[in-house]
């Protein structure tokens, strides 16, 4: 440096006070669809505003596979994230392995306790301490459809999978592919969970998906569970192999299909382009009762140096302000973790979301969806998918459907 400069920086450093470290972070995630980038955008904007220096390093790939991958990659090369999207079980687990930096200041200091409903909290604790920031609260059991399309041909949301085949059925018999679905291991188990919960109701999605009852898993129920799979193996278009899920939305969005099922993300695609709920597109929960709920929270990772330091407690404050909340949840289409924030500029979808998942709190209903890595750990979660892939594209029988779930679980415990 420059004598001149030297003496300018030190000049500006008496006249700040103390040196205070500029917080950075580089912060990996998986929001890189239009309205997931919108979102995470609220935050890296307001980060920089309170003199932060945000690194985004985006992975491509929903439901966060990619991300994973990538994550484990730049742990196991010693370089590891400021702050990483992170959820569920995979928190503690992480926690296990490499211990996660403790956000209790900041979580003591902002009520954390007070405004997080129990359930979310809990996954966001480690041993007891704040280890991780939630930001949200995404519904996954919904379907969503093309108004037009069912318009024209007569047909209401359906309320039970009979209902859903039926329509589907008269759909393709009009030449309308029924479904829009990407072929992805993830979004496979998406329609999987949502069709056990379904079916088999809540009590039964507990034992079968949360508890890994191996009587569940081989039941006559989840029998059923497969062969509703394979029906609606034949209601995607031919091209659904390794679709992206947001590209199976836009498919509904521009009537080339009637419905997805997917969670309420696909509401902020939606959303992005313009199209309202109630007169371009409707949004139902998937038939059956229950609430499968899938919460987007953040970790961070123990490293040196001040400013990565500061970084992490500054991102976990603004990740649970009320104010980045609302606008964050607003473009994303899930609803605040924190339950105090009003919900009146929110949609009816997401009003709808709030009230199933109260009631769900109350009866029993609310429960961790397994595809979206809030139920399980990796290993078995992983494993389930895996079958419910295998099944889903080759000609397997439900009867060896069940088994092999069954064996594929015992082996991932
Ligand atoms: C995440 C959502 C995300 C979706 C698609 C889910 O697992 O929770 O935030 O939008 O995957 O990538």
């Amino acid at each position: 440096m420059h004598m001149k400069s030297v003496l300018a920086a030190s000049t500006a450093v008496m006249l700040a006070g103390p040196v205070m470290a500029e917080p950075t972070a580089e912060v990996l995630h998986w929001w890189t669809s239009g309205s997931e980038a919108q979102s995470i955008a609220v935050l890296q904007e307001q980060f920089k505003a309170e003199g932060g220096t945000w690194t985004d390093m985006p992975v491509a790939g929903g439901g966060g596979d990619a991300a994973m991958t990538a994550l484990r990659a730049r742990v196991l090369a010693g370089n590891a994230p400021t702050a990483v999207q992170l959820k569920g079980p995979a928190i503690q687990e992480w926690y296990e392995e490499t211990g996660l930096a403790d956000i209790g200041t900041v979580a003591e200091e902002n009520n954390w306790a007070e405004v997080l409903p129990d359930r979310i909290a809990e996954h966001m604790k480690c041993e007891g301490q704040w280890c991780a920031a939630p930001v949200n609260v995404h519904r996954v059991n919904w379907i969503w459809g093309n108004k037009q399309i069912l318009d024209e041909h007569g047909i209401e949301m359906p309320t039970t999978w009979e209902e859903f085949n039926a329509a589907a059925e008269k759909l393709q018999a009009a030449g309308v592919t029924p479904l829009a679905h990407g072929g992805q291991n993830w979004q496979d188990a998406t329609i999987f969970e949502t069709v056990v919960l379904g079916l088999g109701g809540p009590e039964f999605y507990q034992k079968a998906l949360v508890d890994l009852d191996p009587e569940a898993l081989t039941s006559d129920t989840m029998k059923q569970v497969f062969d509703q799979m394979r029906t609606i193996r034949g209601y995607v278009d031919d091209n659904f192999s390794g679709r992206d899920w947001n590209l199976a939305t836009a498919m509904v969005m521009n009537g080339e299909a009637a419905f997805q099922i997917m969670g309420d993300w696909a509401k902020g695609e939606f959303l992005a382009a313009g199209q309202e709920p109630g007169v371009d597109f409707v949004c139902a929960p998937t038939p059956g009762e229950g609430f499968l709920y899938n919460v987007d929270s953040f970790a961070f990772f123990e490293l040196d140096g001040e400013e990565k330091q500061q970084g992490q407690q500054l991102l976990a404050k603004l990740i649970m302000g009320p104010e980045f909340q609302k606008t964050f949840n607003l473009n994303k289409g899930s609803i605040p973790a924190r339950n105090d924030v009003a919900l009146d500029d929110f949609d009816d979808c997401a009003k709808q979301s709030a009230e199933a998942m109260a009631q769900g709190s109350e009866d029993g209903s609310l429960l961790p969806s397994y595809a979206h890595g809030m139920a399980l750990r990796g290993a078995p979660a992983g494993a389930i998918t895996d079958v419910v892939t295998a099944h889903f594209n080759s000609d397997m029988s439900s009867e060896d459907a069940v088994q092999q779930l069954a064996d594929a679980v015992a082996n991932a415990m």
